[in-house]
């Protein structure tokens, strides 16, 4: 049996200082108890009848699909609602917008560019909102990675994470604060022109502090990812980030992961994972890559037994359904 925690109730995931550390890691026990719930073919009536918006003003596989199923298969809806299709932010305001849709639906899964929207849908829709993925942040994704961990090791707390890459997106902001949440060690290993913003970084390091953690910005692939226990990272262009590409590609092509970075780590073969929010550019499948080659990872780390990519990637699903539970279902177990 697992206890919901009813404080929880209502509650938006704008970025990850939306949960406390204890929020944060039952979040994770009650995704891992969803899991399991349906791994034993269980769907159940958690959310029966629940109607959940999903807006999304950028593309996305995993998000909206996870999204899509995880209230589905707890007896509930989604709908899925686009720039193109509705007025929102476009004929009508966010404000006004968020005030309609919070009259008829139970939560809000918004996936775009500015996190301003993300906070005007919370504050005017009067249900429960959650980033998927803005400019900013993406606080569920730092779910399922954090999951995909606690799968791998158990215990999280004191492993090291070293994420190479874009140093400053989305991704590279959250797990910067999640891993702090968790007293996870984060090496932020990127060029300078990449850094994150030194405010994010001191907020991140004090609360790394409080357990037991560090937090580091390194340029030096080789030193930044020594005694690294995960391996983490993201496409080196984001959404909304094109006409960057060729800038990126020529800062970060020595921040490839690849063999050589792994073995670095001084833990290949013993404790190490890989993981990527995906999609990536590992071969030679995509329109990016087909002329480049891999990116930001190599094939043989990305199809490794080590890679975690393809069990990070399900759980997006197990983690979406624990904040929609969490947030809209008022049975006291399950
Ligand atoms: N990781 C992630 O957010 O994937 P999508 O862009 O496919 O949703
Ligand atoms: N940083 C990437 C993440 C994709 C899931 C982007 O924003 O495009």
């Amino acid at each position: 049996m697992f206890k919901l925690n009813h404080d929880l109730l209502g509650r938006s995931l704008l970025n990850i200082r939306s949960l406390t550390d204890a929020e944060l890691e039952y979040m994770v026990d009650l995704a891992i108890a969803l899991k399991a719930r349906r791994q034993a073919g269980i769907r159940g009536d958690l959310l029966h009848r629940r109607n959940i918006a999903l807006i999304f003003e950028k593309s996305s596989t995993r998000t909206r699909n996870s999204a899509a199923i995880a209230v589905r298969d707890e007896g509930g809806h989604a709908e899925f609602l686009t720039g193109h299709d509705t007025h929102f932010g476009v004929k009508e305001s966010v404000a006004d917008s968020a005030r309609v849709l919070g009259r008829l639906f139970d939560g809000i899964l918004f996936r775009g560019f500015e996190q301003r929207t993300v906070e005007i849908l919370a504050a005017r829709s009067g249900v429960p909102v959650w980033n998927g993925l803005t400019d900013e942040s993406h606080p569920t994704q730092f779910l399922a990675d954090m999951m995909t961990m606690r799968e791998a090791f158990g215990e999280v707390r004191g492993k090291t994470m070293a994420y190479v890459g874009d140093g400053r997106n989305n991704v590279a902001n959250s797990l910067m604060m999640g891993c702090a949440k968790a007293g996870i060690n984060f090496v932020n290993v990127t060029p300078r022109e990449l850094f994150p913003a030194e405010d994010l970084v001191e907020e991140a390091r004090a609360m790394a502090a409080r357990n037991g953690a560090t937090v580091r910005v390194e340029t030096d692939p080789v030193a930044g990812v020594k005694g690294a226990n995960v391996l983490y990272t993201d496409v080196w262009v984001s959404m909304g980030e094109e006409d960057k590409k060729a800038e990126r590609l020529a800062l970060l092509r020595p921040y490839q992961i690849n063999m050589p970075l792994c073995e670095a780590t001084g833990n290949l073969g013993r404790e190490l994972i890989f993981l990527h929010c995906l999609p990536a550019f590992h071969d030679h499948n995509t329109d990016v890559s087909r002329d480049t080659g891999a990116l930001e990872v190599t094939d043989d780390v990305f199809e490794s037994e080590f890679s975690k990519v393809f069990d990070e990637a399900e759980n997006r699903m197990h983690t979406i359904k624990a904040l929609y539970v969490s947030a809209l279902c008022e049975a006291s177990e399950f």
